[in-house]
């Protein structure tokens, strides 16, 4: 859950430099039509990724995509409550199911499927812990973004994760869902590459990592994303090479 943090000052410390953005570049025409931002683990940064990434492919696209809140916690439909956010935000929320239920979340798959036949994209913030429900996101996605802790505390959450995403992709007779694991929260201080390189067993592409930036904790408190809440920062330019990546189709698996 994403918390409250001080007003910050004007600057916050954010260089008022400008350097080529997503949005300076011809997007790419691989615009995956369903984007889940999802894992298993708590906190791991899920609800800033995908409200970010959300506006972000929009400002790159012009395309207006839809941000889909699924998670009880609410943190994407308070981020987006002041209405500063480039793209609509709408709630269908993905409840955990029965263990005995025979298709759990078939109904919030049908609401997910509306929504991408009636707009350019969707990006959909999902809870935490999801186990019975999971199949219905791997079910529905063209691609999911997996937000790690860089320490590699979420290794093995993540790595259960993936075995699902893979037999999903043989139940679909698909390359889809397509992943990418997104490092966030690097702390540049600490030499945490060897915990990263972990993750390259799975055979799934890796993003640049995102730092531990405080503009997403304030960009939140003021109802914006960084593109807008601090245009040019680091924060800022590293979702810009989050939603290039996803643009130029560079976490497909190749079929
Ligand atoms: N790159 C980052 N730099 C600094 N703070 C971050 C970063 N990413 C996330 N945070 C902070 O970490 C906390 C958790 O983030 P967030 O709410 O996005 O995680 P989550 O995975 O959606 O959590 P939950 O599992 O509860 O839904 C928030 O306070 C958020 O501001
Ligand atoms: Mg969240």
């Amino acid at each position: 859950m994403v918390g409250r943090s001080a007003r910050p000052d004007q600057t916050n410390g954010h260089e008022p430099f400008r350097t080529e953005t997503a949005t300076d570049r011809v997007p790419a025409a691989m615009l995956p039509s369903i984007i889940s931002v999802c894992n298993f683990k708590g906190g791991a940064g899920k609800s800033t990724i995908a409200v970010n990434l959300a506006c972000a492919l929009h400002r790159a696209t012009g395309k207006a995509g839809v941000l889909v809140d699924a998670d009880r916690q609410a943190t994407a439909a308070t981020w987006a409550k002041a209405g500063l956010l480039p793209v609509k935000t709408v709630t269908r929320l993905l409840h955990e199911a029965k263990p005995e239920e025979r298709y759990p979340g078939m109904l919030w798959v049908t609401h997910i499927k509306g929504l991408a036949a009636s707009n350019p994209f969707v990006v959909i913030d999902l809870p935490p812990g999801l186990q019975y429900s999971i199949a219905a996101v791997t079910t529905v996605s063209d691609l999911i973004v997996i937000p790690v802790n860089p320490s590699g505390i979420d290794f093995h959450s993540t790595s259960g994760f993936i075995a699902l995403i893979q037999k999903s992709r043989e139940l679909r007779r698909s390359d889809r869902p397509a992943c990418v694991i997104v490092p966030n929260r690097l702390d540049r201080r600490t030499t945490i590459a060897h915990k990263l390189s972990l993750y390259e067993q799975f055979g799934e592409p890796i993003a640049p990592a995102i730092g531990m930036r405080t503009a997403f904790a304030y960009a939140f408190d003021h109802g914006q994303w960084v593109g807008d809440y601090a245009p040019g920062s680091a924060a800022h330019r590293e979702i810009d090479r989050l939603a290039q990546l996803v643009l130029d189709g560079a976490c497909d698996t190749g079929g």
